[in-house]
């Protein structure tokens, strides 16, 4: 089985040309070998290449610089994965999709007001443009008739990169004080777990083309819809920044002597370009389902990605 991997570069990208080693054959590609901002390049890459499996972890993912730069945000997120999926159904291949919890406004709440999580099912109504961008994204995708997986993830980080994680242990090495954001919910998700988790379900749907035991091919019936895929359990940006310097502290390289002081602030007291939503939550029953066993809690993600640290 051939597989195309875009964006080798980014959090997602570099974790599933690691995690997809000995599943096939991983053709992985930055963006100067397919730029997603060129229509006709990522035509040619894909006609040239005949994958039997597209896995687009490419995007634009600069969420605030989306917001006055959305036509390029758009072709990326919004007409690209379109492209990719059209061309992929042409050759009888299938597409998974990364998408994001910013499809949806962040307003759902319970019986008692509380936040309760997105389902797969529920409407989204993004409320910034990369938001907007991404789902165009999926549309694109599902309009085409291939056969898809999108998988919607959220506050993605990695031990490389630009990301949530690698500011706090910067921050905390600079400062004895910081202020964060403690009304957004949602769940911290490690790029290694994306990786593995996604070569789990594209393992769930390998079938044996022959007695060949290399002679593996796609159930493409199984690629057919939308699931949430983020660590399990909730929490807020402030509270995953305390977490990360309780396990930092374990890891004398990571931070300094003293940990700072992490105090919560409102969302209105840190003004950004792009309106977040609130409740970020996603639901991950459907995930829990597909792969048969419980998903890792964001609080063991995160010692796991520690680990990766050189010691
Ligand atoms: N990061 C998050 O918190 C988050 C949250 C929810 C969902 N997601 C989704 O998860 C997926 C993976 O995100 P990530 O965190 O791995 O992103 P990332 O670390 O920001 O990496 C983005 C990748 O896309 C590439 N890229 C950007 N513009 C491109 C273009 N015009 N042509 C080709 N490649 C291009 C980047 O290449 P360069 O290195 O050349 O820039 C990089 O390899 C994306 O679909 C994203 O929308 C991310």
């Amino acid at each position: 089985m051939k597989i195309l991997v875009t964006g080798k570069t980014g959090q997602v990208g570099h974790e599933l040309e690691r995690s997809l080693q000995g599943v096939g054959e991983i053709i992985a590609v930055d963006r100067a070998q397919m730029d997603l901002s060129n229509l006709d390049q990522v035509r040619e890459v894909i006609r040239s290449v005949k994958p039997d499996l597209i896995i687009n972890s490419a995007a634009y993912t600069a969420v605030d610089k989306a917001e006055s730069d959305p036509d390029a945000a758009m072709i990326i997120n919004g007409i690209a994965p379109g492209v990719m999926a059209e061309e992929a159904k042409k050759i009888g291949a299938a597409i998974i999709h990364y998408s994001t919890d910013y499809v949806f406004d962040g307003t759902k709440r319970g019986s008692q007001g509380e936040f309760v999580p997105y389902t797969e099912d529920d409407a989204p109504n993004p409320v910034n443009v990369y938001g907007k961008t991404k789902l165009a994204g999926e549309l694109a995708v599902i309009d085409s008739g291939c056969p898809h997986l999108i998988l919607r993830t959220s506050w993605v980080y990695s031990t490389h990169g630009k990301n949530f994680l690698l500011t706090m242990l910067r921050l905390g090495n600079e400062r004895s004080e910081l202020n964060v954001v403690d009304d957004q919910w949602g769940s911290p998700t490690w790029s290694g777990w994306i990786a593995d988790t996604t070569t789990q379900i594209i393992n769930k749907c390998a079938i044996k083309k022959s007695g060949d035991q290399q002679d593996i091919g796609l159930d493409l019936s199984s690629f057919n819809g939308i699931y949430n895929l983020v660590n399990s359990g909730y929490t807020t940006w402030c509270r995953f920044a305390r977490q990360i310097f309780i396990e930092a502290a374990g890891k004398g390289n990571l931070i300094g002597q003293n940990i700072p002081s992490v105090l919560p602030i409102g969302t209105r007291d840190y003004p950004v370009p792009a309106t977040r939503p609130a409740n970020s939550e996603l639901h991950i029953g459907k995930l829990q389902t597909l792969l048969g066993t419980p998903v890792t809690s964001w609080e063991h993600s995160l010692i796991a990605c520690l680990r990766n640290f050189r010691q």
